[in-house]
């Protein structure tokens, strides 16, 4: 059974073929058609946490496809009126694909080695795969002219950032993440993405100007995930010197981009003229979710185009 948790669960050559039935689909929705070609196939949303992206993204994704879906808010008692074990024993029978989003990535791993269909994981405090596979097609789509692409991570070393991290690795991009003394990515996290990608050009340093130069893809995130919210203070304090400005933009080349995987705070990560300026494609970045889960739900339920 294939489950998505984390990147690490995909190879380049799969990530691949994900994103060539990502792109045949998106042509043929841009061009009006939407091939029912998993029709029947049952969508469940399994979600601890709130989502606008992930949630509508994926439900859209599915009905295009000609499928259904159902979302599971905490009522269906997930770790509190069963286990999350017998959950996934009981769920996995009912439907072909579960996309859930946790409180903690290890109640994820405990469903998906429980549950008999694939699960891909809508977000947990260590890993956004589906943002992060989202992200590198959009990187294709703007740069894909470009023979080196480095990706400079501004903020907190956080679930998405170690979700860019290995994906970039697995696409040949190299990756730098700029963060605060205490906020960075762990360095066994990137030691475990060089064993796994024997050569990933992968770095944590601490300068954002530093991390900036040269970099084609200038991308950040909230200070306080989801879960953190009782640090909001405490981080905004931390990380004042990393807000995304358009000084920190004029130190990457011109043609650099600017990404957010959404929410965003305009004042806070980033600054308005950044968020909404030229540079930035965060809202090509949140359509190319739904793009991106279409091309995987078809490559994970074996049904191509
Ligand atoms: N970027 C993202 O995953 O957004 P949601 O939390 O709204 O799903
Ligand atoms: N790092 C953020 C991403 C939200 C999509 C969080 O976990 O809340």
């Amino acid at each position: 059974m294939r489950h998505l948790l984390t990147l690490f669960d995909l190879q380049p050559m799969e990530l691949e073929a994900i994103f060539t039935i990502t792109h045949d689909l998106k042509e043929k929705f841009a061009a009006g058609l939407r091939e029912p070609i998993l029709p029947g196939r049952v969508l469940a949303m399994l979600f601890e946490r709130p989502s606008l992206r992930t949630r509508v993204s994926f439900e859209a994704a599915i009905l295009q496809l000609g499928g259904g879906s159902l979302f599971l808010g905490e009522d269906v008692g997930f770790g509190s009126r069963e286990s999350v074990e017998d959950c996934g024993r009981v769920l996995g029978q009912f439907v072909d694909v579960i996309v859930s989003r946790t409180r903690e990535h290890q109640s994820l791993v405990d469903f998906a080695s429980n549950c008999a269909c694939s699960v891909i994981n809508g977000l947990s405090e260590q890993a956004h795969p589906c943002q992060a596979l989202a992200d590198l097609y959009t990187i294709r789509e703007q740069l894909g002219g470009l023979k080196t692409l480095r990706l400079a991570w501004v903020g907190d070393g956080n679930n998405v950032a170690r979700s860019l991290a290995i994906g970039c690795a697995k696409m040949g991009y190299s990756f730098v993440a700029a963060s605060p003394p205490g906020y960075q990515l762990d360095g066994s996290y990137l030691d475990e993405v060089r064993r796994a990608v024997p050569g990933a050009e992968i770095e944590q340093i601490e300068d954002p100007r530093e991390a900036v130069e040269g970099a084609d893809v200038v991308y950040t995130d909230v200070w306080a995930s989801m879960g953190q919210e009782a640090e909001k203070q405490s981080r905004a304090e931390s990380f004042a010197a990393y807000q995304v400005d358009r000084k920190l933009m004029s130190m990457a080349p011109e043609r650099a981009i600017f990404m957010h995987c959404m929410p965003a705070h305009r004042g806070m990560e980033v600054t308005a003229d950044v968020l909404d300026g030229p540079q930035s494609v965060v809202l090509e970045q949140a359509a190319n979710r739904m793009h991106v889960q279409k091309g995987l739900l078809a490559w994970l339920l074996g049904k191509q185009s």
